[in-house]
């Protein structure tokens, strides 16, 4: 049975090929809530985050017009970019963002794509709402489409075979959940373990699951955020890649502080994205490190 569909935009994929975490020393994770250099020190305000191998930001010399075929040219940008000695150094790294609503975290990665800071290619979108606003974004940037109905496969795992066949068939490295509103199971979660990260709109380990804001707000804290961390068999349990701290006002509702999470969400995601992309982030265990 199939209720899911692949539009065929943007490059054809190639084949998967693992990019294995690398060995290391083991710095610290910068914990200020802005940007930081890959030294860990906080990026002043108004100046670009420079990332190892990558420009510091667009030279407007040398922006690329996206007016035709923007697919390919997106491609054609990031293919410029170095990877400093990955496995997969030869080529693209290549990822996957799964989204179910709005995809504003999804349109961060991909303006970051394109300004040249992610250091990956967005090679697809898996979307389980033909209707998503993360749909109508995919295709005005001319990326890759994985659109599926899940009540038209007789189980989570069938569609997710699917799903699996579509990714190893784009060539993903890493995949990306960014909104996507639907239990993982073992058929995605063992094949990507330790390739595939989650952003949660709370300092987890508080407030997991659904309307993580709301929690926020009705059990009085001062302090939510933002979390990124991979994903496990677990409802938001897997190791913590990155957190940024929001500041909850008394008169916050849940809807005010989401809209501020979101804020540092979507400036956070793209910047853990090119750790990945660069072959800087260590696990062991339940400790996440980064490479210098
Ligand atoms: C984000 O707040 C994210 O933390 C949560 O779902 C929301 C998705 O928002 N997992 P958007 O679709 O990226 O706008």
């Amino acid at each position: 049975m199939s209720g899911g569909h692949r539009e065929k935009q943007g490059m054809q994929p190639q084949m998967n090929e693992e990019v294995p975490l690398k060995p290391g020393p083991m710095p610290g994770l910068p914990d200020e809530p802005q940007p930081v250099t890959p030294g860990g020190e906080p990026v002043p305000s108004g100046e670009p985050l420079t990332l190892p191998g990558l420009p510091a930001v667009a030279d407007p010399d040398q922006a690329v017009e996206l007016d035709e075929d923007p697919a390919a040219q997106l491609m054609e940008l990031e293919e410029t970019l170095p990877r400093p000695d990955g496995p997969a150094a030869d080529r693209p790294y290549r990822i996957a963002v799964f989204a179910s609503g709005s995809g504003s975290n999804f349109q961060a990665l991909l303006d970051a794509s394109r300004a040249g800071h992610l250091g990956a290619q967005i090679a697809l979108l898996v979307c389980d709402k033909p209707q998503a606003k993360a749909v109508e974004r995919a295709r005005a940037a001319g990326v890759p489409v994985f659109v599926f109905t899940p009540k038209e496969y007789e189980s989570r795992e069938a569609y997710e075979q699917v799903i699996l066949a579509e990714l190893e068939q784009a060539g993903i490295d890493l995949i990306v959940l960014a909104g996507y509103m639907r239990l993982i199971t073992s058929v995605l979660v063992e094949p990507y373990a330790g390739r595939m990260i989650n952003i949660h709109p709370s300092l987890l380990p508080s407030f997991p699951g659904k309307d993580a804001a709301g929690q926020a707000v009705e059990h009085g804290v001062r302090v939510s955020g933002a979390t990124v961390h991979f994903v496990d068999g677990g409802m938001d349990t897997g190791p913590i890649i990155a957190q940024r701290a929001v500041e909850v006002f008394p008169e916050d509702t849940a809807v005010e502080l989401q809209a501020r999470i979101q804020e540092t969400e979507r400036l956070l995601y793209p910047e853990v994205v090119s750790w990945f992309a660069a072959g800087r982030v260590k696990l062991e265990g339940r400790r996440v490190s980064l490479f210098e």
